[in-house]
């Protein structure tokens, strides 16, 4: 292990909640060395490099990548965008964290698995991943931090953005199941403030939310006073929302997990409230109504 390595941070240039990325600029700012992990060279890869981080490309699906990012290293974030491959990228990940040496690895996970065991599953893959992956770094004897976040509030972008630009309403089959979105940038934060000391959390798992848990009624009076106009919930077939996904032309395994994410709030099991991010970070979390406040022109503006 290198005591004074840069700390790695894997899929860094970000997709959905770019939690890397973010959390690549937090440790900058503390004036930590960061490597920064892309799959390709891109303007994403440019910003971060401009940004002072040290950018290498690689696949967390290729062995010698992964050794030849983490060698070096101290610490690792430990994050990818929901896909197939997320169980065995993990796997490779431990088996070359244990080979490297190093001294924590902040393993990115989802909050459902607290409600997880070999008898109670859930239908999503990337769900089930995640349930195997955490025993799999807990068997590895690394020194693991756990982090697992409820739902994303930037999954807005995708998920609400285009009906409430279209027609002013959140379309998704939550039924009146409850929830408590937490901002990416929170759980970046969050992530962060580990990575900077991880000495107090090793061996620990932060749940993340947002501060209410509510249904989707109550999510879209937020939007309505984020937004000043009135922006309703409809609550729309199971089968109309798989339909509206397939038609994005995303991966099946992305599918089933969002099919189950509908699902799973409609059985209510995406209620749940956490006090991780104020508890690490010393600040609440993002509201709904803020983080669409700070994300107005994707939702279709602020009416004046
Ligand atoms: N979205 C949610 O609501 C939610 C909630 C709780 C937990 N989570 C968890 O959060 C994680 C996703 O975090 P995120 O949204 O911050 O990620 P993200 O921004 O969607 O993706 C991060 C990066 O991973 C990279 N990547 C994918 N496959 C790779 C590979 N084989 N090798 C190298 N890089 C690869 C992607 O690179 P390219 O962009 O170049 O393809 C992407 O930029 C997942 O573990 C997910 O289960 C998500």
């Amino acid at each position: 292990m290198t005591d004074n390595g840069p700390i790695l941070v894997t899929g860094a240039a970000g997709q959905t909640g770019a939690v890397g990325r973010t959390v690549c600029g937090l440790l900058l700012d503390r004036g930590l060395p960061v490597r920064a992990m892309v799959r390709r060279e891109d303007e994403r890869a440019a910003a971060l490099r401009a940004a002072g981080a040290e950018v290498v490309v690689g696949d967390l699906l290729e062995p010698g990548d992964v050794y030849r990012v983490v060698s070096g290293c101290r610490r690792v974030f430990f994050g990818m965008s929901v896909s197939a491959g997320y169980l065995e990228a993990t796997v490779t990940m431990a088996v070359v964290a244990r080979e490297v040496g190093v001294d924590a690895v902040v393993n990115m996970s989802q909050m459902t698995v607290s409600q997880m065991s070999i008898q109670n599953t859930t239908s999503s893959g990337q769900q089930r991943q995640h349930w195997l992956s955490e025993q799999v770094l807990a068997w590895s004897g690394l020194p693991v931090v756990t982090i697992r976040p409820t739902m994303f509030l930037e999954s807005f972008f995708q998920l609400a953005a285009p009906a409430v630009r279209a027609r002013g309403r959140i379309e998704v089959p939550f039924g009146r199941g409850k929830t408590s979105p937490v901002a990416a940038t929170d759980v970046a934060r969050v992530v962060a403030a580990v990575l900077a000391d991880p000495g107090p959390h090793l061996g620990l798992i932060y749940e993340l939310t947002g501060p209410r848990s509510q249904d989707m009624h109550g999510v879209a009076r937020e939007f309505s006073d984020a937004l000043n106009r009135e922006i309703t919930y409809s609550d729309i077939p199971a089968e109309d929302w798989e339909r509206g996904i397939k038609k994005w032309g995303v991966p099946e395994h992305l599918t089933r997990h969002l099919v189950a994410m509908g699902e799973l709030h409609r059985a209510g099991r995406y209620d749940r409230l956490a006090d991780g991010v104020e508890r690490l970070t010393g600040r609440p979390p993002m509201s709904v109504r803020e983080f669409v406040s700070l994300h107005a022109e994707e939702f279709g503006g602020r009416r004046l």
